[in-house]
């Protein structure tokens, strides 16, 4: 990737339309006094909106608003590829993965569409000043590969046709549903289902608040804000019991691994009389994992003999191969 550095030309001056001015003012509220610099980020990004990337003049007036010194701003915002640093198409910039995953599933092949229908050189606007490109570092997405990115919203599972649709959407003002565009759901497989196939509700899982809006179901947890809808696997993770009966087995299991004797008993009893290795496990816990002897014999060993020096506890120094040299 290329050095990140402003642009030759830029503006005279910058500042906050009165909305994004009062936007920008609550978001700093959010923080204690003297913290007003957590909000720097939010501020970058609220003035790329407004003014479709970032100027110089926006790094000074940021800085100036969370009172920090501009160097600081200016490192934030040459170090993430989210902030543009030149004038950008003014429909869509494009922001191709071209990280190892993404390279191996056609990102070159994206790149060569991008050179083809926006610009030969990346950080050129099309002749048309509608749409820019440029390639980036992994943006998060790769068991979608290959992927891209405009402004907050990821297009992935491309292939150069449906990206060539993509830019014909972008170029129309459009802005196209984003998400994988080979029809599948999430990273889940496009084959279908190849686990947790006996599991009834498996296909019917965790969808977004809008699906289940327009099918008029109710979210079964109603405090939950991310608008998810909640299942309850630990119950089929158990069987089929009930959390209540899962949880009693579970119990009664541990209590027969202690003798009869309730698990927390038998762990207080071991404390109580000291027989807890320094690794915080039971004496008979301890003795199990010593029977293997070696390291984990002598610290078993050094129980109740004050500390022991940590690191290798064969000859060898850190992790050199030792005699084997
Ligand atoms: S490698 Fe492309 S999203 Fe991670």
């Amino acid at each position: 990737m290329a050095a990140r550095r402003l642009a030759e030309h830029q503006p005279d001056s910058f500042a906050f339309t009165a909305e994004n001015r009062a936007w920008a003012e609550r978001e700093i509220a959010k923080f204690p006094p003297g913290r007003q610099a957590s909000a720097v980020i939010s501020l970058l990004w609220r003035a790329q909106e407004q003014e479709g990337w970032v100027t110089k003049p926006a790094i000074e007036g940021v800085a100036a608003m969370l009172d920090m010194p501009q160097i600081r701003v200016l490192e934030v915002a040459t170090f993430y590829t989210m902030f543009h640093l030149e004038p950008v198409g003014s429909n869509a910039h494009i922001q191709v993965c071209g990280t190892t995953p993404c390279m191996l599933r056609g990102a070159g092949e994206l790149i060569d569409v991008c050179r083809r229908r926006v610009h030969p050189e990346p950080h050129h606007r099309s002749a048309d000043g509608l749409l820019s490109w440029e390639e980036v570092e992994c943006l998060g997405a790769c068991v979608n590969a290959p992927m891209i990115q405009v402004s907050k919203d990821t297009y992935e599972d491309l292939t150069p046709e449906i990206f060539d649709g993509l830019l014909d959407s972008f170029r129309r003002g459009e802005r196209p549903e984003p998400g994988p565009q080979n029809g599948r759901q999430y990273s889940m497989p496009i084959t279908g289902l190849s686990s947790l196939t006996d599991i009834q509700y498996a296909a019917d899982d965790v969808r977004p608040a809008r699906k289940m809006q327009a099918a008029g179901r109710r979210k079964t947890n109603p405090g939950d804000a991310g608008g998810i809808e909640q299942r309850d696997w630990s119950a089929e993770y158990a069987g089929g019991d009930t959390l209540e009966r899962a949880s009693e087995r579970q119990t009664g299991e541990a209590r027969e691994r202690s003798g009869g004797r309730d698990p927390a008993t038998r762990s207080a009893e071991n404390q109580e009389a000291g027989r807890v290795d320094p690794a915080g496990r039971s004496d008979e816990a301890a003795a199990r994992s010593s029977a293997g002897g070696g390291k984990a014999q002598s610290v078993a060993d050094t129980h109740g003999s004050g500390p022991r020096n940590p690191g290798p506890q064969s000859d060898r120094d850190t992790n050199d191969p030792g005699k084997g040299r």
